[in-house]
């Protein structure tokens, strides 16, 4: 074999990992996770109405194909290590063959710690045995939460008073050691941190091979504190692209507690930060509205745009606030927010955004096209509110 050969058999070879993370996620993942609503109530038939509903509403066939289980799956270990599902779980095998055979893919979850959140097994001592099981599974997703490890931070931290980043460093190779154990089951699963942004795991996620991050604490179902996260996301939009992506944490489109303006909001700020879109409400019980949100074509082609581009903050004055998201085609999306407590007039330059002579507009959530615009575009936005727009050349 000639040097040259060898040289570029051996270049294809170490970026093959990379290669394989970016086609798992080519584009921000979408799907349901069972957390939102269920929280630690989530039962096997829960989880298989989810994935019924994901078909017959026509969820799925718009792009959300993860069906995944969130915390408190968990039962005990047995003596040989193995971690058994609890009551309410009966057979996850089983259930993953029914999302699979619904045309969808399987998520799951656990902690580096000791512990979940909600105090169940971790698998803390475990990762290459409970990666192997996942694979056994068919799991094709796994969310992999810190809780309980914090407390070995801490202890870390406390061991080594001189070393700034003792924590952080165990962290990262409690996140690494679970990330080698998926690569090494040979089966590709995604791989979802969700540890709150704590040491801004935007800069150190991809090496690991993860494919999403969360960036913050814990969503809720309120528009409060779904903006305090949601605009907070501003200038991390250049760690973001296809394979890996940040994740201001999963939908709370219709779970009842915010106004149908304040879900566009919040459907429309996700899309623009090219998040993965996991819907955290019983889809059950979808009122039209809640579908019309979560199944809006253009604003999901937003968050999916081949460009994979997380948009970011263009400018902010008071409660008004513009965002733009680079978009394929020289096109761009732009999401005019308010949120003051009235109705507010809320403007664009055109010529700021790359359309010196003027596009074409098009308004996502009215499904209207607004023709030819030039200088500057302003939307009259109901409190809460937003016009979300795409413009084109
Ligand atoms: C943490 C995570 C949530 C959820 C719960 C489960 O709070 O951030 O998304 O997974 O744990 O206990």
């Amino acid at each position: 074999m000639r040097a040259s050969t060898t040289l570029s058999l051996s270049l294809l070879l170490s970026c093959l990992p990379l290669i394989a993370q970016t086609q798992l996620a080519a584009t921000p993942p979408m799907g349901w996770n069972s957390w939102n609503h269920f929280a630690e109530h989530v039962t096997d038939a829960d989880v298989r109405s989810a994935t019924d509903s994901l078909v017959s509403t026509g969820m799925r066939d718009a792009g959300y194909v993860y069906v995944n289980v969130d915390d408190t799956w968990q039962g005990k270990r047995d003596a040989q290590g193995v971690l058994h599902p609890n009551e309410r779980f009966p057979d996850m095998k089983a259930l993953g063959d029914y999302i699979h055979s619904k045309g969808m893919k399987f998520g799951i979850y656990s902690s580096p710690g000791a512990q979940t959140c909600g105090h169940y097994e971790g698998s803390l001592g475990y990762e290459e045995q409970d990666a192997k099981m996942y694979a056994g599974w068919g799991v094709d997703f796994l969310k992999y939460d810190l809780c309980s490890f914090g407390e070995n931070m801490l202890k870390a931290e406390a061991e080594h008073p001189s070393d700034p980043n003792a924590a952080k460093n165990l962290m990262i190779a409690a996140y690494k050691k679970m990330g080698d154990a998926l690569k090494a089951t040979g089966r590709p699963i995604l791989y979802s941190l969700c540890q709150y942004g704590v040491d801004q795991p935007w800069k150190w996620g991809p090496e690991l091979g993860a494919n999403m991050w969360r960036t913050t604490d814990d969503i809720d179902d309120s528009y409060g504190r779904m903006i305090s996260i949601g605009f907070a996301q501003a200038g991390l939009s250049k760690y973001a692209g296809p394979g890996h992506w940040n994740d201001p944490d999963m939908l709370e489109v219709g779970n009842g507690k915010m106004t149908e303006d304040e879900y566009k909001t919040h459907m429309s700020l996700w899309v623009i930060l090219a998040s993965p879109l996991l819907a955290g409400n019983d889809l059950t019980k979808m009122t039209d509205a809640d579908k019309s949100i979560l199944m809006n074509k253009e604003a999901i082609a937003i968050d999916q745009d081949s460009l994979g581009k997380q948009g970011d903050r263009l400018y902010e004055s008071g409660d008004l606030d513009v965002w733009t998201k680079p978009l394929s085609g020289g096109r761009v999306a732009v999401g005019l927010f308010n949120r003051s407590w009235s109705v507010r007039d809320v403007s664009v330059d055109l010529r700021e955004i790359g359309f010196k002579s003027g596009g074409s507009v098009r308004d996502v959530w009215k499904q209207a096209d607004l023709g030819h615009r030039s200088g500057v575009f302003t939307s009259r936005i109901p409190k809460h509110g937003v016009t979300l727009i795409i413009v084109g050349k």
